[in-house]
């Protein structure tokens, strides 16, 4: 499991922020600015992009391998094992390469570019961040997860060496169709009001898409996760929940005060999420339902 461990924790910081510039060069590549134009800051991206420009395909693979301090190759096969796993447990919020939906990207992800070998992955998909609308996968066993992860360092790699990120176009669907689907599938709780100039409210249809299958709760105290604990020695504790595990809960209360609970045995814990039937409508969703709704919703400016 540590094949390349020490390396690769040397390496990791490193690529983060090379990939970071790199995913700012494409950027800038992708919407048109960079030709003829310097950028007033920072020279040494352009510099590194026209060097990038003049190489072969395989130069320029072998030179981004460097470039981004990628540790050793992933390994194919065990990535080729995880492809179908990854289809069938991550693509449907994470997209079908990774590159995001409704759920973030795992190609700049920190926890996936941290990671070597599975190491940090296999724990966190076991736990997930429920209270985030990340799943927990503890039924997955472990040598699944590897090959997932696997999966995803290869993804890395293949962004990092097509040298653009490819944006994912996302308004593929069905304007009319969405839009009798969310009648008679999303106006038992919202009204046209809900809805009435959504896609003015966000900058891009990635966003909107992620931001109507799972809407933000950040700045919104009325969407916070929020829980009772009933502990047989004490009255019952409730406040919004900032951790939550099998183990014990951590709770900030009315006034501000943290309560962290171990669950133990007669700790009873009621956890009220507002956003529940989102997270539930996120399972039984479709990818074509997703995109027709999303299609529609873009219509509302
Ligand atoms: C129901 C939707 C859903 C499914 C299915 C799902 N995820 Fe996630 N995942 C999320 C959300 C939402 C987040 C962001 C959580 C947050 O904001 O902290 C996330 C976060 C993550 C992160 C952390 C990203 C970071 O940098 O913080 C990783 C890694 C990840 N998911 C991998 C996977 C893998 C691998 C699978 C399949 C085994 C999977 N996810 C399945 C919704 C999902
Ligand atoms: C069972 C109830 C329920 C259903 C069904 C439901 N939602 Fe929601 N939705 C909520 C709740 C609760 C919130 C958070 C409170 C709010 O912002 O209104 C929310 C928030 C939203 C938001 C964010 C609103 C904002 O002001 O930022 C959007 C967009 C949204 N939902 C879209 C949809 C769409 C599209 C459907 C159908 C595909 C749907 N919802 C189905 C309960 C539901």
């Amino acid at each position: 499991m540590l094949r390349s461990g020490a390396i690769g924790k040397a390496k990791r910081p490193v690529v983060r922020r090379a990939f970071g510039t790199m995913l700012a060069a494409s950027c800038l590549v992708a919407a048109g600015i960079a030709i003829g134009q310097e950028p007033q800051t920072g020279s040494q991206p352009a510099a590194q992009q026209r060097r990038y420009q003049n190489m072969t395909p395989q130069q320029r693979a072998e030179a981004t391998r460097e470039f981004l301090g990628l540790g050793p190759e992933p390994d194919k096969a065990a990535a080729t094992r995880g492809a179908p796993l990854f289809r069938r447990d991550c693509a449907f919020c994470h997209g079908p390469e990774a590159r995001g939906a409704t759920a973030p990207s795992l190609i700049t992800s920190d926890l996936v570019l941290d990671d070597d070998l599975g190491e940090h992955l296999v724990p966190f998909l076991k736990k997930g961040r429920p209270e985030k609308g990340m799943p927990a996968f503890a039924a997955v066993p472990d040598d699944q997860l590897h090959d997932i992860a696997e999966y995803l360092h290869l993804q890395v790699e293949d962004v990092a060496n097509r040298g653009t990120y490819r944006l994912l176009n996302i308004v593929v669907g069905d304007a009319a169709r969405g839009k009798s689907w969310a009648a008679s599938h999303c106006m038992s709780c919202h009204t046209a009001e809900t809805f009435a100039h959504v896609a003015k409210r966000f900058r891009s249809p990635g966003q909107l898409q992620r931001g109507w299958i799972w809407p933000s709760r950040s700045g919104d105290q009325s969407l916070a996760v929020t829980a009772a604990v009933e502990t047989p020695d004490s009255a019952t504790i409730a406040g919004r929940v900032t951790q939550v595990s099998d183990f014990r809960i951590t709770l900030v209360d009315g006034l501000g005060e943290t309560h962290v609970i171990e669950r133990r045995a007669g700790v009873e814990v009621r956890i009220h999420d507002p956003l529940a039937a989102h997270q539930a409508m996120i399972m039984t969703l479709t990818n074509e339902q997703m995109h027709d709704v999303t299609a529609w919703l873009e219509t509302l400016r």
